[in-house]
């Protein structure tokens, strides 16, 4: 298969995070025999320094004739002045925006192995296995801003069909896993979340085959905490999905350990199968961390799996990825926020040597199969 895939390395340990993402894609081609071409953009902090914006034209139309866009990080101290009048955060947003990846998936395992490095108790973590499924184009995130001397405001607004789409989207996917949706709003006190939830309600009468429970955003944090084992997918607006996943992190061992897929309802332009998405851990440009050649390359490289999967629709190379990962997180090396020594590129040469394995085994797999057969 042919494949056009947009980087945009963006600040802090976003460009050490992708390399190595981009070298597991490149192993897949490799040894799947695809032919995936990357196109190297500029975004974030990055951005600014080169040309004063944080989302130049000619970035966002690449990422328009894209077939998927992997991203690492943006933002830093370095434009973190309040007073700023450009920041790179903002055209990670008008990204997300311009191309409509509306539905944000964010999926959390523990691994035995890093059991021990939550702050909970082992048998908590048990079985955990939960996709969070994070608005990502509406909410407070997008409203109308506001900024004098002495206020300011940030509007929170949905729609009916904004809510919906994801929403359905979340019970879709709920189908394919356990069958439960929890729906996490703060319909006690804001009126969004009143229409979020009774948008919830219509819909869930679609899936009656779906388990649907609401819950209210403050104790799902401690509930998250006290019986994550609970959960199969958790759909939830902007600014909520994004606390409560970084908290989920912490269950995992490492913010540097989760991905996510952004997606939107258009098809890639070239490609018949998958839908066109923005790929990107959830963790941000670590800059105490940056340039050590010390950041955990899991997240970006799981995102890459996830990009295998959602945008080209090669299941197979992206279970491989996961399961290499999984085989690197089982017996080592472990970068230091997962209690390692070792460095981004000795996990990503790990990861790197565990695909290229799991990809012998299954040729010598489908070969004797078609012998037998
Ligand atoms: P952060 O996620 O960058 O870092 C939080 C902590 O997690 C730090 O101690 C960091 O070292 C650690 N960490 C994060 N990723 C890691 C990795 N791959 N390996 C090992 N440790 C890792 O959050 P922050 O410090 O609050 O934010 C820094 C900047 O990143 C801000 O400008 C923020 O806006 C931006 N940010 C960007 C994104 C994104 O681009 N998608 C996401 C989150 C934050
Ligand atoms: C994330 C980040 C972003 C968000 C920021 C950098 C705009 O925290 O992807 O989780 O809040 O969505
Ligand atoms: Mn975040």
């Amino acid at each position: 298969m042919k494949a056009r895939i947009v980087t945009l390395p963006g600040d802090g340990v976003g460009p050490e995070v992708t390399a190595a993402a981009v070298a597991v894609l490149n192993t897949v081609a490799a040894r799947y025999e695809h032919a995936f071409t990357f196109d190297e953009q500029l975004i974030g902090g990055a951005a600014i320094d080169a040309c004063g914006e944080p989302l130049p034209a000619a970035s966002l139309a690449a990422c328009q004739a894209a077939d998927a866009v992997l991203l690492g990080a943006v933002g830093g101290p370095k434009w973190s002045d309040p007073n700023a009048p450009v920041r790179p955060e903002q055209g990670l947003l008008a990204l997300r925006a311009a191309l409509g990846v509306y539905a944000n998936l964010r999926p959390l395992q523990v691994h035995p192995a890093l059991a021990g490095l939550s702050p909970l108790k082992n048998e908590r973590l048990r079985n955990v296995d939960v996709l969070f499924v994070r608005e990502l184009t509406g909410g407070t995130y997008f409203g109308a801003k506001t900024r004098s001397a002495d206020a300011a405001t940030d509007e929170c607004r949905y729609t009916v069909a904004e809510i919906e789409r994801v929403v359905r989207r979340a019970f879709e996917l709920a189908r394919d896993r356990r069958r439960h949706v929890t729906s996490v709003d703060k319909a006690n006190v804001l009126e969004t979340s009143r229409l979020w939830r009774s948008t919830v309600q219509r819909i869930a009468a679609d899936y009656p085959d779906v388990k649907v429970e609401h819950q209210l955003v403050d104790s799902m944090a401690m509930l998250l905490l006290t019986r994550p084992n609970s959960y199969d997918v958790v759909v939830t607006e902007n600014l909520f999905g994004d606390i409560l996943t970084d908290e989920a992190a912490a269950l995992a061992g490492s913010l540097g350990l989760l991905p996510s897929a952004s997606l939107g309802p258009s098809a890639s332009p070239t490609l018949r199968t998958g839908s066109m998405g923005l790929y990107e851990p959830i963790h941000g440009s670590a800059p105490d961390i940056a340039g050590q050649g010390v950041a955990n390359p899991i997240g970006a490289i799981l995102s890459a799996a996830l990009l295998l999967r959602h945008s080209l629709g090669l299941e197979a190379e992206a279970t491989a990825v996961e399961s290499a990962v999984e085989q690197v997180l089982r017996y080592g090396p472990h970068s230091r926020d997962i209690g390692g020594q070792a460095g981004t590129d000795e996990v990503r040469d790990a990861v790197l040597d565990a695909v290229g394995a799991h990809a012998d085994t299954a040729a010598a797999f489908f070969c004797g199969a078609r012998a037998c057969g």
